[in-house]
């Protein structure tokens, strides 16, 4: 919206009240909100869809589509009425409205959704709306005040609305809009589609007036039986009583806040029993704060590198994964329900998969936690993909508040073991500068994880020495390489070699081939279930020769949509590299690597 009127007063105006808006305090963002009780906001919204952005008008803070609020109706010879939300079509929320309306299948821009609602706020409480994600951007108004904005398409955000509401009936509305731009993250291009809309669920959290928004249990590091932490109480005065319970562990503590509402923890644990794939065993805890409760189920284990090996709980692992997309199974469009996590990491876990690498974009949170119970370890991952606007300083801040709204959100799931920064992204000097902010804010909110990104693999002849300058900010280096399909034929790729002078863990984070379901022909013909499964097994030769890598996460788990993808017949809008068909039909190379991977378990 700023992009298209910069030249005039009026303009100006609206964008330094955005500009405001952006750089204003952090809002708050609750955690563990799925433990909190929640009114849920989900199911038919009224949907306007405003391409020419008509709707901001001259007053951004009335812009429920020029002043013309939800029940204005048209009286002959009254004011021109051109928008009527209670007479205008729903979109299911939450999900993207690509996949709900094929006259949407493509829109990118700005769209508005209204929908009344009704509360009986409880005196001396505060009240929030919770957004699980909105693609891209989002305003939202209540009662017609412009009550927040968020930028960042797969994070949650919270806008509080205590003394907005009124007891009773009220309406909300969201304009959102997906519209790609350079200075955005992701920027223009991306090899997915870009689902718009009220993407995960929404609700309203009331919360007392002093409540637990943020807090933190882990193992200390270095220790397999002393736990730490804190809880951070909002509205709390120095000297308050915080209490932590872990009934299994018979453990009671009791601490008190610091004059930034902070309690500390520190404390043994002789009896724990450690977080693994094998045993991703959850503690349920309890949280107390003056009047408010918070209930958790949490694991405990320790994740580190020594030298070139990743050590889970102080043992060598290596990560048997799987890459994918946040794709709804069978249905397409934006993945978001417990049945969608269920079905996407159950084929991970049916692959002997102990990882999986959420690409490239937080993922819905009832994914990691249903990775914290079935024992599955995350690399979770920001969407700064491709060629970033590395020299724009918003650009920067957008990054860093997508990446501290994904540690904040997930950095109490034991299954989140590393931190994405990146998706071969350009070499450069900006781009490294740009992306060691990222590893200097990530190992600020959370220095208990790893920081990887996925870097292109550049061979010479037959050699790729893996000496990207970004590796010098990271932990465990991820490298992208796609020998057998963009490059050289499956029967050469056993010959290629590899050089690790960083002498860090490697990850190969994306190999693999496209084939269409069903398509079946000799192993020379692309797109046939048969090259594809040769080009795994070719792999497997390569990288099984590899004595420093740690991890595999192929792509891709299951075929999702993308624009770059049009080959009639074949791609049809999909990227087919998946293992797994849009249908869930599973291709060869899908027992392959099953097999691959339970020849690794023995
Ligand atoms: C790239 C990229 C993926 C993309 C894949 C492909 O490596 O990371 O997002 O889908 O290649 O070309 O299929």
């Amino acid at each position: 919206m700023v992009r298209m009127c910069r030249r005039s007063a009026l303009c100006l105006a609206l964008f330094s009240a955005f500009a405001f808006l952006a750089t204003a305090q952090q809002p708050t963002l609750l955690v563990d909100i799925d433990h909190r009780a929640q009114t849920s906001l989900d199911g038919p919204w009224h949907y306007i869809p405003d391409p020419y952005r008509e709707g901001w008008g001259s007053n951004p803070d009335h812009a429920s589509l020029n002043g013309y609020v939800k029940n204005a109706h048209y009286v002959p010879g009254g004011p021109l009425l051109q928008y009527d939300f209670a007479r205008s079509p729903t979109l299911d929320v939450p999900g993207d409205w690509n996949s709900q309306k094929d006259s949407l299948f493509y829109y990118e821009g700005l769209l508005w959704y209204q929908r009344d609602f009704t509360v009986h706020p409880t005196p001396h409480t505060h009240l929030f709306i919770h957004f699980g994600a909105v693609n891209y951007a989002a305003h939202i108004f209540v009662n017609d005040l412009h009550v927040c904005d968020h930028e960042g398409g797969s994070t949650p955000f919270d806008c509080e609305i205590t003394g907005v509401v009124k007891d009773g009936d009220n309406f909300i509305v969201a304009a959102v809009d997906n519209q790609r731009t350079v200075d955005r993250v992701p920027t223009i291009k991306s090899d997915w589609w870009n689902y718009g809309g009220i993407t995960r669920p929404v609700s309203l959290v009331e919360v007392p007036d002093t409540y637990i928004d943020d807090y933190s249990l882990q193992l200390k590091r270095g220790t397999s039986n002393q736990l730490e932490g804190y809880v951070h109480v909002t509205g709390a005065a120095a000297g308050a009583h915080v209490t932590l319970s872990i009934p299994d562990l018979h453990i009671e503590k009791d601490a008190v806040t610091d004059t930034n509402g902070r309690a500390e923890f520190s404390f043994p644990a002789p009896s724990l029993e450690l977080w693994s794939p094998e045993h991703p065993r959850l503690y349920s805890i309890s949280l107390h704060a003056g009047p408010d409760e918070l209930k958790d189920d949490i694991g405990f284990r320790t994740i580190e590198v020594q030298g070139d090996q990743i050590l889970l709980n102080g043992k060598p692992v290596f990560l048997r994964g799987i890459s994918y997309h946040d794709e709804a199974p069978f249905r397409s469009g934006r993945s978001w329900s417990d049945k969608d996590a269920e079905t996407l990491l159950g084929w991970a876990h049916e692959l002997h998969c102990n990882f999986v690498r959420m690409a490239h974009y937080p993922h819905t949170e009832n994914e990691y936690r249903l990775a914290d119970k079935l024992g599955l370890m995350v690399w979770s991952e920001i969407p700064v993909y491709w060629g970033i606007d590395w020299t724009n300083p918003p650009t920067l801040d957008v990054a860093k508040h997508q990446l501290w709204e994904m540690i904040r959100r997930d950095h109490n799931h034991a299954s989140v073991i590393m931190w994405s920064l990146s998706n071969e992204t350009p070499e450069s000097l900006d781009r490294n500068a740009f992306i060691h902010q990222l590893a200097v804010e990530a190992r600020s909110e959370d220095p208990t994880r790893l920081i990887t990104s996925a870097i292109v693999t550049h061979f010479k002849g037959t050699t790729a020495t893996l000496d990207d300058p970004l590796g010098q900010d990271l932990d465990v280096l991820g490298y992208n390489e796609y020998l057998g399909w963009y490059q050289g034929t499956p029967s050469a790729i056993p010959d290629y070699t590899w050089q690790n002078p960083l002498g860090k863990p490697v990850i190969v984070s994306e190999f693999g081939a496209g084939a269409k379901a069903g398509l079946h022909g000799p192993a020379t013909e692309m797109f046939t279930e048969e090259y594809q499964d040769n080009v795994f097994r070719q792999q497997f030769l390569m990288l099984g020769k590899i004595p420093f890598l740690r991890g595999m996460t192929p792509w891709v788990l299951m075929d999702f949509r993308s624009p770059m993808r049009q080959l009639p017949g074949i791609q049809d809008d999909y990227n087919r590299k998946g293992l797994v068909s849009d249908k869930g039909e599973r291709k060869k190379a899908f027992f392959t690597l099953q097999d691959y991977y339970a020849k690794m378990q023995k």
